[in-house]
C-alpha cells in the first residue's frame, strides 16, 4: 500500500503547499486552498518511467531528425492554427467556456479525419449521446471509435485494446487516475492525468487531444497548471448569442499563435467560415449614424469588422460606458483624446460601443475605426459604408501606423471599398498608384475629423 500524503493546492493557479494558507502567494488569491491527499509513490513513480526513456546528450550537429509528417485535420481553419496539422506525439489542450463547442469541435474533427483511427473518450457524455451528436454533425466514418470512460488506467486499457493514432480526452476535468485519492477535476488530479497523457503521447507517437473547461473570468483554471506541461494551447472563445466562434492558438511549440480559425455554429455541427469579412459586415444600405468599418488584421488574414458607437447625453448622473468586445481602458482614453482634441464634451455623454458580432479584436488598426464612429454618433452625421479605417491612436491624437497596411489596403479594394484612412506614416512605404481605390493619409484625428463630416 503505497503512503499517502495530504497537500494544500492552490485551485486557481496550482500552487502547492503543506500547509492550509489563506493567502496564495503565487497568484494573491484569497481562500483559494483545498486539502488533496497524494499517494507518495505516484509522482516519484511516473517520474521513474517518464526518464527511463531519456536519452543521452549529443552534440547539436549530431542530432538528426526527419520532418515529421503532420496529421492533416481536414479542416483548413483548425490546420490553420495548428500551423498544418496535427504533430505526431504532440499534447494539445483545447480550452473554452462550457457550451461553446468544444466537444463538438472534436468530435467533428475526429469523423473528418478518416484515414486515421481515432479513439474519442468521453467523461462527460455516454456513447449514445456522443452518437447522436454525431448524427447531427453527419459525417460517416467507420475509423472513429467512441467509450465513455472517466479512469486513466481503463482509458489506457482501451487504448491498448483498439491501438488508435489519434486519442482525443473530452474533459480532463473529470478524468481521474487511481494514483491520487483527491476528486476528479482537483489540482493534482488534472496535473497528475495530464502528465500520464504526455508520458502516453511521447512514448507511443500518437498524439493525444485534451478538452479542458475555463473558468467565466477567462483564465484555463485548473488547465493553468497544464499549460506548460502541453505542446499547444488553444481557445475556443466566441459569443453565445452569436453563431461565430473563433479558435486561437495562446500557446503553440509547432507553429505561430497569431493565425486565427472562424468558425459558424450551425444546426449540423461547425462550418469553417473562410471568408470572414464578407459576413462581418452587415450588409446596411442605408447610411446610419454611429457605424464604421475597421480594416484588422488578425494572424496573416484581414477581418473587415464594423464598429458600431451609440453616443447620447447621459439620462442619469454618472455616464455610462459600455463596451462588446472592446477594451473598456482603451476607450476611455480614446474618449479623452477625443474630447481634447476635437473638443466635444463627451465626458457628459453615455457612449456604447459594439464590435459587430461578437468578436473581440486585439487588432490596434480598429482605433481609427472606432473614434471615427463615435464622432459620427455625436455629431448624427453617418460615414459611407464605402469607407473603412485602418490606423492606431496615440495619446495626443496622432494617427500612428500599422503593420502591413499593404494588405489591408488590398483586401479594401477587393471588396469594393472606395475609401481607406490610414495613417501618413504608413505612406512611405507604400506604392499608392497600385492601388484602385482612394487613400486618405491623416496625421492626426481632427483631419479625420475635417475631412468626414466638415
Ligand atoms: P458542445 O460541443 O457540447 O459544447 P462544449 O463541449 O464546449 O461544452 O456544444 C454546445 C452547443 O452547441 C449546444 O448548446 C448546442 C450547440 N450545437 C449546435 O448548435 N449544433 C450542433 O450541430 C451541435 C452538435 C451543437
Ligand atoms: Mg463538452
Amino acid at each position: 500500500m503505497a503512503k499517502s500524503k495530504t497537500y494544500y493546492f492552490c485551485q486557481e493557479c496550482g500552487y502547492q503547499s503543506s500547509s492550509w494558507l489563506g493567502r496564495c502567494p503565487e497568484c494573491g488569491k484569497f481562500g483559494t486552498f483545498s486539502e488533496e491527499v497524494v499517494k507518495a509513490t505516484s509522482t516519484a513513480g511516473s517520474r521513474r518511467a517518464v526518464s527511463a526513456s531519456a536519452s543521452t546528450p549529443q552534440r547539436i550537429q549530431e542530432v538528426t531528425y526527419s520532418e515529421t509528417k503532420r496529421i492533416a485535420t481536414h479542416c483548413a481553419e483548425f490546420d490553420r492554427v495548428l500551423g498544418g496539422g496535427i504533430v505526431p506525439g504532440s499534447l494539445l489542450l483545447l480550452g473554452g467556456e462550457p457550451g461553446i463547442g468544444k466537444s463538438t469541435l472534436l468530435l467533428q474533427t475526429a469523423l473528418a479525419i478518416h484515414d486515421r483511427k481515432l479513439l474519442y473518450v468521453s467523461g462527460e457524455e455516454s456513447e449514445q449521446q456522443i452518437k447522436m451528436r454525431a448524427d447531427r454533425i453527419g459525417i460517416n466514418t467507420d475509423q472513429c471509435y467512441v467509450v465513455s470512460e472517466t479512469v486513466t488506467q481503463r482509458i489506457f486499457e482501451h487504448v491498448d485494446a483498439v491501438q488508435p493514432d489519434i486519442l482525443v480526452v473530452d474533459s480532463i476535468q473529470t478524468i481521474s487516475t487511481e494514483e491520487i485519492d483527491s476528486p476528479a477535476g482537483s489540482v493534482s488530479q488534472i496535473r497528475q492525468c495530464t502528465t500520464e497523457f504526455q508520458h502516453y503521447a511521447k512514448t507511443t507517437g500518437v498524439p493525444v487531444l485534451l478538452i479542458g473547461h475555463i473558468t467565466k473570468d477567462g483564465t484555463l483554471a485548473g488547465p493553468k497548471v497544464m499549460e506548460h506541461i502541453v505542446d499547444a494551447v488553444l481557445q475556443f472563445e466566441g459569443d453565445r448569442n452569436y453563431g461565430y466562434r473563433i479558435l486561437r492558438a495562446l500557446k503553440n511549440r509547432f507553429g505561430s499563435t497569431a493565425e486565427i480559425g472562424i468558425f459558424e455554429m450551425q444546426g449540423s455541427g461547425l462550418r469553417e467560415v473562410p471568408n470572414p469579412s464578407e459576413f462581418l459586415l452587415s450588409q446596411r444600405d442605408e447610411t446610419l449614424s454611429g457605424a464604421a468599418v475597421a480594416a484588422t488584421l488578425e494572424g496573416a488574414r484581414p477581418m473587415f469588422i464594423e464598429v458600431q458607437s451609440l453616443v447620447s447625453s447621459a439620462v442619469y448622473g454618472t455616464p455610462q460606458r459600455n463596451a462588446n468586445g472592446f477594451d473598456m481602458r482603451r476607450l476611455s482614453m480614446l474618449l479623452a483624446v477625443l474630447e481634447k482634441r476635437c473638443g466635444f464634451k463627451l465626458g457628459a455623454k453615455d457612449v456604447f460601443l459594439n464590435i459587430a458580432g461578437g468578436l473581440r479584436v486585439n487588432d490596434p488598426a480598429i482605433d481609427l475605426a472606432v473614434a471615427c464612429s463615435i464622432l459620427s454618433s455625436n455629431v448624427d452625421i453617418p460615414i459611407s459604408p464605402r469607407i473603412c479605417f485602418a490606423a492606431e491612436l496615440g495619446l495626443s491624437g496622432e494617427v500612428r501606423p500599422v503593420a502591413r497596411v499593404e494588405q489591408r489596403i488590398a483586401e479594401a479594394n477587393r471588396l469594393g471599398f472606395e475609401k481607406i484612412f490610414i495613417s501618413k506614416y504608413n505612406l512611405r512605404e507604400l506604392d499608392v498608384k497600385r492601388f484602385h481605390i482612394e487613400i486618405v493619409a491623416v496625421s492626426v484625428i481632427e483631419e479625420a475629423f475635417r475631412s468626414l463630416f466638415a
